[in-house]
């Protein structure tokens, strides 16, 4: 299967001679050294993360801080940069929100009552309450979504247990994690609940190519942010959402060196942001069920950026960088074919009739080399369930109207716009590149590295991961 437009070679010369020199001079170059080098309105493409260097390819070799995604356009001073960071994968990480609470007493324009505080009715008179109000944004990045119950839910709200007294069938609030605003092109749903798709994006829309739904739904999304998140009065111009919309969606991240195995583009790798930008993809691209409109069959082995990197013998495996190579590798591999009994996960078994579905990582995260799904597909995977609440969570007692049964919940998700019963509890998976730099990770921020992630998993569908199975998943999702 042909995966990129255009060969490797090609590519791997499209690195800009900044990015060589950075990438040369390893991982402890910082970003404001690189600046140095940049015009007053450009940024480098280069930013470092906990486990190395991440990559955003963006037009013209520099991200242009003119773009009005960087202006306030509200009565709070935010701007989709407040909570969209290129260095934290263009989410937002609790470390910077930490130091940015620090650097400004709690005054930077994330620290909000509207969704920065974990009720908008905190008091927020002095730097000790304001640390209490936004708790849950210091803690694990969190963004307090305010929805109301729809009129015709076929559920209602029983009970309410919000540690901060705020939420009721008017507004629950939903402590959410900012998806990043990168790598745009591939989505398959807007939002973890999908509620910014205009239209459910259909085949033929490749990548980049008749991708209208897509953009009108970045649009509307990024209206929304302005009125909502930057407390607008109004929207503003057509002209200026389009920019923000053709920036945002021009961006490609992924990880391109890491601390241990070094350039992730070396010996025939296809890590970092410029091969990623090739990559291949449609609506329904190598869809789980064969639904592929090109009529190709499921590949479990969807993720192929380190296949050359599972040679033993490879001279480069030798030494250090060579063995956390060959981690990645073995990661890599894992992710594609681990074996994995999928059941109870709502959405997905009751949907194809199969109480038991034996796949792996691939039958969720099957979009190639991208690692959202290729179609939308909202899942109840088990994240938002009343097990897995911690007390800072707000849970959600829900009773079905005509059957009587009750569920209890930290986020609805799904159904909070569907108003269906069968929805509560689903979500979209994200796109999986340039993942290590945005933790903490599910819609909730619940699992604080990628190792928890693993272990959520490996508790949930019960995989008997070995200690160095997860090492090596951990060095492959790293690396992506
Ligand atoms: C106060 C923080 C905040 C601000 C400001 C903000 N966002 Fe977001 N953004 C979020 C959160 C939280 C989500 C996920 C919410 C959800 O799914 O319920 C999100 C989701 C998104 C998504 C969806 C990505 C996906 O995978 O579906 C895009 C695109 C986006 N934001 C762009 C923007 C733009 C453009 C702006 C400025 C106009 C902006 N955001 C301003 C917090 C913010
Ligand atoms: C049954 C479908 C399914 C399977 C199988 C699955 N995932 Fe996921 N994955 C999801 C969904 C859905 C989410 C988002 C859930 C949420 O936040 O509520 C997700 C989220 C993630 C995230 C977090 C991304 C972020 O930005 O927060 C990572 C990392 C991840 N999955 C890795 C894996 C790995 C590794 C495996 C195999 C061990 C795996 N997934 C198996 C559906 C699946």
């Amino acid at each position: 299967m042909e995966l990129y437009r255009i060969n490797r070679s090609a590519v791997r010369q499209r690195l800009t001679a900044a990015a060589v020199l950075l990438l040369l001079a390893g991982a402890s170059v910082t970003p404001v050294q690189a600046a140095n080098n940049q015009s007053p309105h450009a940024s480098p493409l280069i930013t470092t993360d906990p486990s190395g260097t991440l990559q955003t390819h963006a037009p013209g070799d520099s991200i242009d801080n003119s773009n009005p995604f960087f202006q306030s356009f509200g009565t709070n001073g935010r701007s989709c940069d407040s909570c969209h960071r290129q260095a934290q994968g263009w989410s937002v990480s609790p470390d910077e929100l930490r130091q940015r609470f620090a650097r400004t007493n709690g005054n930077d324009p994330i620290f909000a009552l509207v969704d920065g505080a974990n009720s908008p009715l905190a008091d927020v008179s002095s730097v000790y309450a304001r640390r209490n109000a936004y708790s849950m944004l210091l803690s694990r990045g969190l963004i307090r979504v305010g929805m109301p119950l729809p009129a015709n839910a076929e559920f209602r709200l029983t009970r309410v247990d919000d540690p901060y007294g705020y939420a009721s069938a008017r507004e629950l609030s939903l402590f959410r994690r900012p998806l990043p605003s990168t790598n745009l092109i591939w989505l398959t749903a807007v939002m973890w609940d999908g509620r910014e798709t205009t239209a459910p994006f259909k085949p033929p829309m490749d990548a980049g190519i008749n991708h209208e739904d897509l953009l009108e739904s970045l649009a509307t999304q990024a209206r929304d942010a302005i009125v909502g998140h930057e407390q607008a009065s109004a929207a503003p111009s057509a002209a200026i959402i389009d920019r923000i919309v053709d920036f945002e969606s021009h961006l490609f991240t992924a990880q391109i060196a890491d601390q241990n195995a070094g350039r992730l583009n070396g010996d025939d790798g296809m890590g970092g942001a410029n091969i990623l930008a090739q990559q291949r993809f449609w609506i329904g691209i190598n869809d789980t069920l064969g639904n592929d409109p090109t009529g190709e069959s499921f590949d479990e082995k969807s993720m192929r950026l380190f296949d050359d990197w599972n040679d033993p013998n490879a001279q480069f495996s030798r030494d250090a960088r060579g063995r956390a190579r060959a981690a990645i590798a073995r990661g890599e591999q894992l992710f594609n074919t681990l074996p994995i009994a999928i059941s109870g996960v709502g959405g997905l078994n009751d949907a194809t009739g199969l109480p038991v579905i034996h796949g792996t990582c691939t039958t969720c995260h099957n979009s190639p080399n991208i690692g959202n799904h290729s179609v939308a597909l909202p899942i109840n995977i088990g994240v938002a369930d009343a097990s897995r609440r911690t007390p800072d969570m707000p849970l959600y007692t829900l009773t079905n109207y005509s059957t009587g049964q009750t569920v209890q919940t930290t986020d609805p998700g799904l159904a909070l716009r569907t108003g269906k019963w069968a929805d509560i509890g689903k979500f979209k998976g994200p796109i999986l590149r340039g993942v290590v730099a945005r933790a903490p990770y599910f819609h909730n921020g619940s699992a604080a590295t990628l190792g928890d992630v693993v272990d959520f998993y490996n508790t949930r569908f019960n995989i008997n991961i070995t200690a160095q199975q997860k090492h090596d998943l951990v060095a492959f999702l790293s690396a992506l």
